[in-house]
């Protein structure tokens, strides 16, 4: 074959990260090879999200500029691949007209193929959601690096009324025990130092069939036991679903990172009743409050969404209580976009842009005002950080994270080098980044991979 160049592009959450990875895995399995320049490419692919609204605009722009490559090379094939594909189908090939290809995300087994079907001058469109397929046997497409993500499940059975993902991704379903450690065996063997393991609702992830069957607690701890200088990351927790076993299975470990993605959504009751979010606000503090007795130090960030239908000042003022009582060391905040198909769409979207705009920078202020509080009480204390490279902005600065997530900068020193563990003394501290010094290099057999002190 001489049309082998792909070029993809990669847009949401990093569980589409990890299937870009699956993607150019396949498709190097069927003699493509990856470019990174999109006017020398054979194949362009745009791996996207469904999510809110805006994601959807961006890309429909982006397919614009794709359209200009197009124009000047009438044999580019364009994909389509992700929760877009799957949300709108053929409407992509008829109201995109440069679109040839459109594959969702249980298809990618099919993309040589129907890239094939787009060669020989038909669109190909492969758009099943698949009850089973977990891509178990693919060995996803990585650069060398430190940090890695690896997909345990897929889809998502929890239809939060504001959320199109179990309309996009289908339904939940979890890859084998044995096939997840056996991905992180090679990761570390490759040098990699972080891996995150990644699904919509992780804390569902059971793996019933293989020999290792087990929870998500179990598959953390087999991935914990793997390399103890790999720390593992996990996302994204549900509230309802986070057990006191996974609890402790983090305390026990200590390359498992004290760090809990733990979306809330809302502070109201009412408003959670109406997203089906299945727990109250109440039941969530106390696991807040029960995570910060087994795991001393742990971290929490969240997803908060403002103007949801109906939402009221006094409900808002709940969201920014909850804030203020958990005190989340980050959030990702939006407002409501009403998705078609949903449940939400149904209601009517009453909370004006205007006050949903002044709701949500409200909610932004806090959390940046409680980030900033938070990383003042670091300043003197050590912490751990596990070192990835130059910092953006200076080469005379190394940047690494905390095991909670935090960003540090240290001067370069020729005693340190990216994948080691050093220990840092904090001395300055903004809402979004630690600087510090170095003050030594951890021992991984005598000390703890956690926060020190
Ligand atoms: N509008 C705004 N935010 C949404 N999210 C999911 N669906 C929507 C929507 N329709 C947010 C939720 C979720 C995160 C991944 O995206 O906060 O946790
Ligand atoms: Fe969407 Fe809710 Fe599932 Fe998260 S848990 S993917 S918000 S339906």
């Amino acid at each position: 074959m001489n049309k082998n160049k792909v070029y993809i592009e990669t847009y949401g959450c990093q569980m589409n990260l990890a299937d870009t990875e699956i993607v150019l895995g396949i498709l190097q399995n069927n003699g493509y090879s990856v470019t990174n320049n999109s006017d020398a490419a054979d194949v362009i692919l745009v791996n996207t999200c469904s999510i809110r609204e805006n994601a959807e605009q961006r890309i429909y722009g982006r397919l614009g500029n794709f359209k200009a490559i197009k124009d000047q090379k009438p044999d580019l094939i364009v994909g389509v691949l992700g929760c877009m594909a799957e949300r709108l189908r053929s409407d992509l090939v008829d109201r995109k007209k440069i679109v040839d290809v459109v594959v969702g995300p249980d298809e990618y087994r099919r993309l040589p193929e129907l890239i094939d079907v787009a060669f020989n001058g038909d669109k190909g469109i492969g758009v099943k959601l698949s009850k089973t397929e977990t891509y178990d046997d693919i060995i996803p497409h990585r650069e060398d690096g430190l940090q890695a993500w690896i997909s345990v499940m897929r889809g998502c059975d929890k239809f939060c009324t504001f959320c199109v993902v179990p309309f996009t991704r289908g339904r939940e379903r979890s890859r084998s025990m044995d096939s997840v450690i056996e991905e992180v065996k090679q990761l570390a063997a490759r040098g990699f130092k972080e891996v995150t393991l990644l699904g919509q609702n992780v804390n569902s992830y059971n793996d019933e069939d293989s020999a290792s069957a087990g929870d998500f607690a179990d598959l953390l701890a087999a991935c914990a036991q793997v390399d103890s200088s790999v720390r593992i990351r996990f996302t994204t927790s549900h509230p309802q679903d986070l057990s006191d076993k996974l609890l402790y299975t983090i305390s026990e470990h200590s390359n498992i990172c004290n760090y809990i993605h733990l979306p809330v959504q809302s502070g109201s009751n009412r408003i959670l009743e109406l997203m089906n979010r299945t727990y109250t606000i109440e039941h969530y503090l106390q696991l807040v409050e029960k995570a910060r007795k087994i795991i001393p130090g742990v971290s929490f960030s969240t997803d908060i969404i403002s103007g949801f239908p109906t939402e009221t000042f006094e409900d808002h003022i709940m969201t920014l209580d909850v804030m203020r009582a958990v005190r989340y060391d980050g959030a990702f905040m939006f407002k409501y976009s009403p998705r078609e198909g949903t449940k939400a769409f149904r209601m009517e979207d009453d909370v004006s842009e205007e006050t949903k705009t002044k709701r949500l920078q409200e909610i932004i202020n806090l959390q940046q005002q409680i980030s900033f509080e938070l990383n003042q009480e670091l300043i003197g204390k050590e912490e751990v950080v596990l070192i990835e490279g130059f910092s953006k902005k200076s080469d005379k600065f190394l940047s690494g994270r905390t095991d909670t997530n935090k960003v540090v900068i240290v001067p370069v020193d020729n005693k340190i080098k990216p994948g080691d563990y050093i220990k840092v003394k904090i001395h300055r501290a903004t809402s979004a980044t630690l600087f510090g010094d170095f003050s030594g290099l951890v021992n991984l057999v005598q000390e703890s991979l956690s926060l020190i002190g």
